[in-house]
């Protein structure tokens, strides 16, 4: 491996950003975020060190599913400007150092879209196919729907033919039927349409929905007897038309099966996948001050061809969903993170952002922070992290999350110059109001969150030990304490992590060091030489957190 292959598998140490462009900045002041606002705060996510942003969906929608539902995939939401707009951003960005990737949502459409508009009407329709259909009353269904709070089947009835189509969200969001091949060349022809517009790639909704052929009529789904194929085929069609596009596919899935969806071994699938296992152990583990979960699932973590990389994160834009723990241990984080029935949703996840959860404690915010960017993959950060925003619980459900970026401590946040009862959501109140969490104050302030996060994202960049390299858990004598080593090349990277409050001295080895080597702190000024058999103890604070490299004497790195 050499330095320079890092700019052919960029992903592999990228900084993804996801924002949606409703919430982030508003320059027309009609209260509703737009591209133009966007393009005028890409200096403050190039400057946090972001290499890779994530637009959420920002095409023309029904308003159902917050932009999941989408009504043209050929355009843009007009609220939020105009496709020249976005052309604007995207250029902007890459000039910037930042690639744009952004939602591909294909698994359903809205049902406000003109294909399924004009399938609905009549069985002769010639979108009839493009969704899936049954004639017959539908079982039970209710254990399959995704949004419970909503829906209790997955087939919803219409009036028009007297039959039920499929849709595995809410009922406003058809699913498309993939098996059927005019479908597959509408999907391609979308996203050959926006990789010439300039995008870097996809964040694949759905995916296991998407290739998934339950319910569809049995001749049909034996014209399509390998989705696998299929994701094949998407992924060989971007690098056509790309050279290095990605997809970033969301599936939630245990990792055995998610190997599948990278290709196996060739990786010629998705080339990452979101690490949903570590980031739900991980809040285990926080929650029991107990690194082992999260240290049993990245050793759990599956082999995977060098081309692919797992996304890991603390936050997205959905429920912080805990559907993979046991019903003790999710009852063990609700208890420890999100104790009210306000704070949890379909009885799988907490709608909270992470400072409140961990009750503000700013040593455990950044102990977080440091712990996620020190894991091996790529991090994914949603808008508002990197400041240390809350959540607004009575926006509800998933809308907790997304309320407006907070830049200024004035009016709104300095969002929008709209009146406040105009903004697309109101901003957040109470203790994480703007007047005490936003960006222009810590901007200003060496000691803020935001300083903390750009030189995590610095000392990341730097360090492709995480991104690309080996990975080990070092032995250690405490419970509370995540040990590990990355290593690349001659490179070698140890971090460490007290998830407990109390203060503790770690001793440990490295593996293959002597004396001749010694650990240079990363995160601040230090340096601590190890002894003859490469052993070493290490003061940490209660949350503590060190990043440090493996110098050797002869060692020609920048520190
Ligand atoms: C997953 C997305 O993350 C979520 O926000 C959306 O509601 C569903 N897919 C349906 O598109």
């Amino acid at each position: 491996m050499r330095i320079t292959d890092t700019a052919d598998l960029w992903w592999k140490n990228a900084v993804v950003y996801c924002l949606d462009v409703q919430t982030y900045m508003d320059w027309n002041g009609d209260g509703v975020g737009d591209l133009e606002g966007l393009a005028q705060r890409l200096d403050h996510l190039a400057d946090l060190g972001v290499t890779c942003l994530w637009l959420m969906p920002f095409y023309p929608t029904a308003g159902v599913d917050d932009g999941y539902d989408i009504t043209d995939y050929y355009g843009v939401d007009p609220r939020l400007g105009s496709l020249g707009d976005l052309v604007e951003v995207i250029r902007t960005a890459k000039d910037r150092g930042m690639r744009v990737i952004a939602d591909l949502v294909v698994n359903h459409t809205s049902d406000q879209h003109p294909w399924f508009r004009s399938a609905r009407a009549s069985t002769d329709s010639p979108y009839r196919d493009f969704y899936v259909w049954r004639g017959d009353e539908p079982p039970d269904t209710s254990d399959q729907v995704v949004f419970p709070d909503q829906e209790d089947s997955i087939w919803e009835r219409t009036e028009e033919t007297g039959e039920w189509y499929l849709h595995k969200f809410y009922k406003t969001q058809p699913d498309l039927n993939v098996a059927n091949p005019l479908v597959r060349d509408e999907i391609a022809k979308v996203m050959g349409y926006w990789l010439q517009l300039g995008l870097d790639g996809f964040r694949v909704d759905a995916v296991p929905f998407l290739l998934e052929t339950a319910g569809i009529d049995e001749a049909e789904a034996a014209r399509f007897p390998d989705p696998h194929e299929y994701l094949h085929a998407l992924r060989a069609f971007l690098g056509r038309r790309t050279g290095a596009g990605v997809l970033l596919g969301e599936v939630n899935l245990p990792y055995e099966e998610q190997v599948r969806f990278f290709g196996g071994g060739d990786g010629d699938e998705l080339t990452m996948q979101f690490d949903f296992t570590t980031m739900q152990q991980t809040y285990l583990s926080l929650a029991r001050a107990d690194a082992g979960p999260l240290a049993a699932s990245l050793a759990a973590r599956p082999e995977i061809s060098p081309d692919s990389q797992w996304g890991t994160f603390v936050r997205n834009h959905d429920e912080l969903t805990l559907d993979k723990l046991s019903d003790d241990e999710r009852a063990e984080v609700f208890a420890a993170f999100g104790p009210d029935e306000a704070m949890q949703v379909y009885d799988r996840g907490l709608i909270r952002r992470l400072p409140p959860m961990m009750a503000g404690d700013p040593r455990r915010v950044r102990m977080v922070y440091s712990l996620l960017f020190s894991l091996p993959g790529t991090p994914v950060l949603f808008y508002g992290e990197e400041i240390g925003m809350g959540e607004d619980l009575s926006a509800g459900s998933r809308l907790a999350v997304r309320t407006p970026m907070q830049w200024t401590s004035g009016p709104n946040g300095g969002f929008s110059d709209a009146p406040a009862d105009q903004l697309t959501r109101p901003v957040v109140a109470g203790g994480y109001a703007p007047e005490f969490v936003n960006v222009a104050d810590q901007r200003r302030d060496p000691d803020s969150l935001l300083a903390f996060m750009k030189l995590l994202i610095r000392r990341y960049r730097e360090c492709p030990e995480l991104g690309w390299g080996g990975f080990q858990l070092l032995d250690q004598p405490h419970p509370a304490v995540l040990a590990h080593l990355c290593t690349w090349d001659d490179g070698a990277l140890v971090a460490v992590h007290n998830l407990g409050a109390e203060p503790l001295s770690v001793p440990f080895t490295v593996p293959g060091c002597n004396a001749g080597h010694r650990l240079e702190d990363l995160l601040t000024i230090g340096s601590t030489p190890l002894a003859d058999d490469g052993s070493v103890e290490l003061a940490l604070e209660g949350y503590g957190y060190r990043w440090l490299r493996v110098v050797s004497e002869d060692s020609r790195r920048l520190l």
